[in-house]
């Protein structure tokens, strides 16, 4: 009966509790202690006043806190940053936190730029910068490579994301970044997993751009403006890499080897690309092991070319996508099309 409590217990007590939320006032802050499946007390920490950014630990010191939220802070036009938010150094030091989530909110691009996230190397899950108007390069060196300028800002500095080690998501979408390059991410960053960087303007991809991420295994870069792809944004060969969704950009054409020594891949989504071909010389090296390509939405034209995915696609890889021309095959789901359609 003992051994069994103790058995449920465990049970319930699956991750580490956050600390209960502090009895006094820690404005402009809220906090809530929910329960949840998971834990017994999952503390979230809230702002969506001004002066968020000052001093968590003014307000709330020595917390295990499971998420902070900033969202839908004004700009607040009476301060001379023009009223962005730039977080101040050890910002949350004498707290541990889990996610910190920031969304519709005015950030500089140099939020991090004063290590506002030391102490929370072994802590930190997830950071969210949605919406945040963030605009330009990405970079880690921007201060060398003298795009930053603080009067305008066209970088992010993401300097300050170093030594996170825990670091497993990151999402900078709903924002205007343009550009990555192989300083764009720094190196250790080593247990990065998720990387979503959809709904901006990105157009640039430098070679390199995501091998200094040795565990990205979902990347998401749609509703972007790439019109160009090249392999070798990816370390060779890349064991980790699962997921890959480029939908809602300008591709079309793929490098003939984008597939190749990619082992892991599962599911790629191309949707609402300018694709009109599915070479085979450039599919055939997709590895057997994915299981869901999804090409719907481009301007895919079914002829011989296509043959191949009678011959060459493995029963496993579900294919999603028909046929815009010619004529007779528009519509036509492409595994039919190519099905009857006669060849030499
Ligand atoms: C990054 O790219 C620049 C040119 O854009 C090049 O000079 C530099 O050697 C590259 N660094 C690495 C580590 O590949
Ligand atoms: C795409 O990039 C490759 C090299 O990465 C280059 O050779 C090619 O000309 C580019 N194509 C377009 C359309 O920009
Ligand atoms: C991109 O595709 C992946 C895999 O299908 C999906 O999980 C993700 O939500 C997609 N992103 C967007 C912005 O729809
Ligand atoms: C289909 O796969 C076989 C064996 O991998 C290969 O020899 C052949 O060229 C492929 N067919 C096409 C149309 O690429």
């Amino acid at each position: 009966m003992i051994i069994l409590f103790l058995l449920m217990a465990s049970f319930v007590h699956h991750g580490r509790p956050g600390s209960p939320c502090p009895k006094e006032d820690i404005s402009p802050w809220f906090c809530v202690n929910t329960p949840t499946t998971r834990q017994d007390i999952y503390t979230t920490f809230i702002c969506n006043r001004h002066k968020c950014e000052r001093r968590l630990e003014k307000a709330a010191g020595h917390f295990i806190i499971d998420r902070i939220m900033i969202s839908d802070v004004k700009k607040d036009k009476r301060k001379k940053s023009r009223g962005v938010i730039r977080l101040p150094p050890n910002w949350l030091w004498t707290s541990r936190v889990r996610e910190l989530e920031i969304r519709s909110t005015p950030l500089s691009g140099c939020f991090l730029c004063d290590s506002p996230l030391s102490g929370q190397e072994y802590y930190l899950n997830k950071l969210v910068a949605s919406n945040c108007f963030l605009s330009g390069k990405v970079c880690t060196d921007c201060k060398k490579s003298k795009v930053f300028d603080y009067g305008h800002i066209t970088a992010v500095d993401i300097t300050g994301l170093r030594h996170l080690r825990s670091l497993r998501v990151l999402d900078f979408s709903f924002n205007k970044l343009e550009e990555l390059s192989n300083t764009s991410f720094p190196s250790s960053l080593t247990s990065l997993k998720t990387l979503v960087l959809s709904h901006n303007i990105i157009s640039d991809i430098s070679s390199k751009a995501f091998t200094q991420l040795p565990s990205l295994a979902e990347l998401d870069l749609s509703y972007n403006q790439i019109n160009n792809l090249s392999r070798d944004m990816f370390s060779s060969p890349n064991v980790n890499l699962k997921v890959l969704n480029l939908s809602w950009n300008k591709l079309s054409l793929l490098p003939e080897n984008i597939f190749s020594f990619m082992f892991s891949l599962r599911e790629v989504v191309f949707t609402n690309n300018l694709l009109q071909f599915l070479p085979s010389t450039t599919w055939n090296q997709a590895p057997t092991a994915i299981h869901r390509i999804d090409v719907t939405g481009n301007f895919l034209i079914c002829d011989c070319h296509m043959k191949w995915i009678v011959t060459n696609l493995t029963s496993r890889t579900r294919l999603h996508g028909s046929c815009s021309a010619p004529w007779k095959m528009v519509d036509k789901y492409l595994k039919h099309a190519a099905g009857i359609m006669v060849c030499e």
